[in-house]
């Protein structure tokens, strides 16, 4: 028969994983927030000719621009709060991307509309250093935060790199 003291009183459920494992309380959860913008931009490098910019960008250095639907994914990982149960609010997570990302991105040029890309070439790699720089200070500290961003449904780029996304080949 089941007694009070297997019911958690975090969550109040019938020997929940917390109670059975109170180390479960440190473990660490991801949590991710996917969002979209889409935007235009150009790669190229003013320092160099035409010929060189059309050799190491293609397409993607045609002067007049050319758009891509970005996906966006957020991934905030750190210990669930045992009174929440919250690692992040993701509706303040969302609402973060919200007014500091999508605000200054979506259905913008990126090389003419966003400061940081002035001087800087609006790859997909560079775009997503950018979004974690921004998003970072707005992060609760101990936690971690990674960016992943689609240019394409099959190129995406990851920032910072987290070792654990990849597969040892030998293993
Ligand atoms: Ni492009």
């Amino acid at each position: 028969m089941a007694q009070n003291s297997d019911f958690c009183s975090v969550c109040n459920l019938y020997l929940c994983p917390l109670l059975v494992n109170p180390n479960n309380m440190k473990q660490k959860v991801a949590v991710v927030r996917r969002e979209h913008f889409n935007a235009a931009h150009r790669l190229f490098r003013k320092d160099w000719s035409d010929e060189q910019n059309t050799s190491t960008f293609g397409k993607c250095s045609l002067p007049n621009f050319h758009g891509h639907n970005y996906e966006l994914e957020a991934k905030v990982i750190g210990e669930v709060d045992a009174e929440t149960g919250y690692v992040m609010d993701i509706k303040k997570l969302s609402d973060l991307i919200a007014e500091k990302v999508l605000e200054k991105f979506d259905h913008k040029n990126l090389n003419l509309d966003v400061e940081e890309f002035r001087t800087l070439n609006p790859t997909a790699e560079n775009i997503a250093i950018v979004i974690y720089n921004i998003l970072r200070p707005h992060i609760p500290e101990q936690n971690e935060l990674y960016i992943r961003l689609f240019e394409t449904p099959r190129n995406y780029v990851e920032y910072p790199v987290a070792p654990t996304n990849f597969v040892n080949p030998k293993s």
